[in-house]
Parts: structure tokens; C-alpha cells; sequence
């Protein structure tokens, strides 16, 4: 059934530090295995030293998980694109789980959905965004 209470949040940030990769690893697993179990929806990235994250789902679920986020002295500088209640969930569409965005592959995938989507205004807008980090995508 249509959940009235589904927001989407999207910022990005500049790390504070440059994680290990074991620490950078467990990062993801962290955020994958708990927004799983949450049904939280969306992407995670991080490229030359940005975070890049879109968090969907229930309110009540995702603005005590932003809130922690918002805290998280791995990062600065967070910066929110949007943080709006939503009729659909964009990502949910895209991939059932979690997506945690590493290879040049990925990024392309997740490049194409959004061109596709572009009829949608918040595709079309996070298109525009996710534009300067596919310039890194074979770094
Ligand atoms: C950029 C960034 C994004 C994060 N994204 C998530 C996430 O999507 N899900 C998650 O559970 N934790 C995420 N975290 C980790 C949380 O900030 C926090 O460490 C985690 O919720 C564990 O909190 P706890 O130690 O109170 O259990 C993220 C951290 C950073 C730095």
C-alpha cells in the first residue's frame, strides 16, 4: 500500500578524513545492512573525497538516520539537495536494496535510470548532479 510518509533526502559532503578501505568497507556494509532491514531505499557514493548519499523511505525511520548522519565527524560540510516528501520512490524502482555506488559501471547504471527518467523533475535534477562526479569515474 502507498505510504503518505515516504521523504527523500539527498545532500553531499566532503569527508574529513580519508577512510582505510577496511574502514570505508565497513561504512557501506554498516549503511547497506541497516537501511536494508529499515527499507530505506537510495544510493551512497563517495568519489575524490565527496560523499554523495539519497536516502528514501518512511520519515519516521530516515530523519533519526539523518540526524545520526548529520552528526558523523567522518564528514563535513553537508550540504542537502533535497529533503521532501515523495509520492514514489525513485530508487526503490531502481534497485530493490541499498545501493552503494563503487565501480565506473555502477555509476553508469545509475547515470542511465536517472536519463531516463528525466520526465521526473528529481531524476532530472540529480541527474545534473551526479553530472561533475561521473568525471572521475575512471579514476
Ligand atoms: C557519509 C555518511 C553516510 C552514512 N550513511 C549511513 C546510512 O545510510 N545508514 C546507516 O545506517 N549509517 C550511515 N552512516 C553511519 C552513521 O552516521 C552512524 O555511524 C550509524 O548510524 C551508526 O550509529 P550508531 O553508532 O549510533 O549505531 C553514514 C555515515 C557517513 C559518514
Amino acid at each position: 500500500m502507498e505510504n503518505h510518509n515516504n521523504y527523500t533526502i539527498c545532500y553531499f559532503s566532503d569527508e574529513t578524513v580519508t577512510l582505510s578501505e577496511a574502514d570505508m568497507e565497513a561504512l557501506f556494509d554498516k549503511s547497506t545492512s541497516f537501511n536494508n532491514a529499515h527499507n530505506i531505499y537510495g544510493i551512497f557514493l563517495h568519489i575524490a573525497g565527496k560523499y554523495l548519499q539519497i536516502l528514501e523511505g518512511d520519515k519516521a525511520v530516515i530523519d533519526p538516520l539523518y540526524s545520526r548522519i548529520l552528526e558523523d565527524s567522518r564528514h563535513k560540510n553537508i550540504y542537502e539537495v533535497f529533503n521532501k516528501k515523495t509520492d514514489s520512490l525513485i530508487f526503490k524502482e531502481y534497485n530493490s536494496k541499498f545501493s552503494i555506488i563503487k565501480t565506473a559501471e555502477d555509476l553508469d547504471d545509475i547515470n542511465r535510470y536517472l536519463e531516463s527518467n528525466r520526465y521526473d523533475s528529481r531524476c532530472d535534477k540529480l541527474a545534473r548532479l551526479l553530472a561533475p562526479f561521473m568525471m572521475f569515474r575512471e579514476v
